[in-house]
């Protein structure tokens, strides 16, 4: 079903993005490093497992959202490892690699954690190791760039690596800095589109003719308006009112109030900074599209004053996460209008 909320898995419910799966797909046969790409809820999961599974390919899937916040140590990621491999019957040789140590005990030296990390990732041969949300794997000082440059130059294994921060995807990868593990590897990106207005609108009508059902024309509208092209607010519009009739409105309001948290939690690392986070996000949502120095001046006028490099490094942050986007012409905005609605209507500063 188009409107089933979990991540797609296969074809028969994954809509028409044809072009980026194509592109992944002929990426998997010929790629060592992909990078699907693109904001949150545009897809990215469901185009990697469905294109993965078209491809016929076996993979392992690590969700590197699941791990704990604050530091990341290599013994969670192992954990993580270990618990994906579990699922699969082709991977029982390769979980012996684990089973003699004990991964939750604490006597275990890293170096050691780092050698069966090695083994078991070599003994992937040629299958996927996917990667999703990798920029997650910043928050280590165990260097995992390093150990995707080892992959790379010295085994078979293909990498699929997601991120819906994009920039902090980059910042993580460092692909294109002469002084870390992963520069002058070739890599390829797919970019997950939003979907056009159309297609939103054939999408909605698709998905609720799965249901039997035929809303009117105007909740269509006010949908496609409401939740633009971001797949993944359509289909939890579609997936909410095809069970329980919530009008858009509604709809508006619940995705909102998620979207405030979420984005309270990515930018809860920032500590005491979060006031001048949040200051600058409500002076680009409430403007539409805002200049550095609006930016500048609305967030002295509510905190003080603050020094400008501080202010840039700000918002080159929130450009990172995704949470403002930069116009070719020098304007900000917010560039997914849940998150914008979120920042004007639910989040306190
Ligand atoms: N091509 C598609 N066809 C139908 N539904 C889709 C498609 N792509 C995504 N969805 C739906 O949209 C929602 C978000 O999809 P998914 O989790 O794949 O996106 P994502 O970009 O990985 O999101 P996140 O950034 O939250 O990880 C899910 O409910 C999924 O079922
Ligand atoms: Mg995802």
């Amino acid at each position: 079903m188009l409107f089933d909320p979990e991540p797609k898995r296969s074809r028969r419910d994954f809509f028409n993005m044809d072009d980026a799966l194509a592109d992944f797909m002929d990426s998997v046969s010929s790629d060592k490093l992909i990078l699907v790409t693109g904001l949150r809820r545009y897809g990215k999961t469901s185009l990697i497992l469905t294109g993965l599974n078209e491809a016929g390919v076996e993979y392992v899937f690590i969700d590197c959202r699941l791990l704990p916040s604050g530091m990341i140590s290599i013994r969670e990621f192992l954990k993580l490892l270990h618990r994906e491999l579990r699922s699969h019957s082709w991977a029982r040789r390769i979980l012996d690699k684990i089973a003699y140590i004990d991964i939750h005990g604490l006597s275990i030296r890293i170096s050691r954690l780092h050698d069966v990390i090695i083994d078991v990732l070599e003994a992937l041969g040629d299958r996927v190791l996917v990667l999703d949300e990798v920029q997650e794997l910043r928050r280590s000082t165990y260097r995992f760039d390093s150990l995707l440059a080892y992959l790379y130059d010295h085994t078979r294994v293909r990498v699929v690596v997601s991120g819906s921060q994009v920039g902090m995807l980059y910042r993580f990868l460092r692909v294109n800095d002469p002084s870390a593990p992963l520069y002058g590897r070739p890599y390829h990106e797919v970019r997950v589109p939003r979907l056009s207005e159309e297609q939103a609108r054939e999408f909605l009508e698709l998905g609720f003719n799965e249901y039997g059902l035929k809303p009117d024309e105007r909740v269509i509208d006010e949908a496609v308006k409401a939740f633009d092209g971001i797949v993944g607010w359509l289909t939890f519009f579609g997936y909410t009112y095809s069970r329980d009739r919530r009008s858009v409105r509604e709809v508006l309001d619940y995705a909102s109030s998620l979207a405030a948290s979420e984005v309270m939690k990515a930018l809860e690392v920032h500590g005491v900074a979060v006031p001048r986070y949040t200051e600058a996000l409500r002076v680009v949502a409430s403007l539409g599209k805002a200049r550095w120095s609006d930016i500048l001046r609305g967030v002295t006028m509510r905190l003080g004053r603050i020094p400008r490099n501080r202010l840039s490094s700000i918002i080159r942050d929130l450009v990172d996460m995704g949470l403002l986007e930069k116009t070719r012409e020098g304007y900000y905005s917010v560039p997914d209008p849940i998150v914008r609605h979120a920042i004007l209507h639910k989040v306190r500063v």
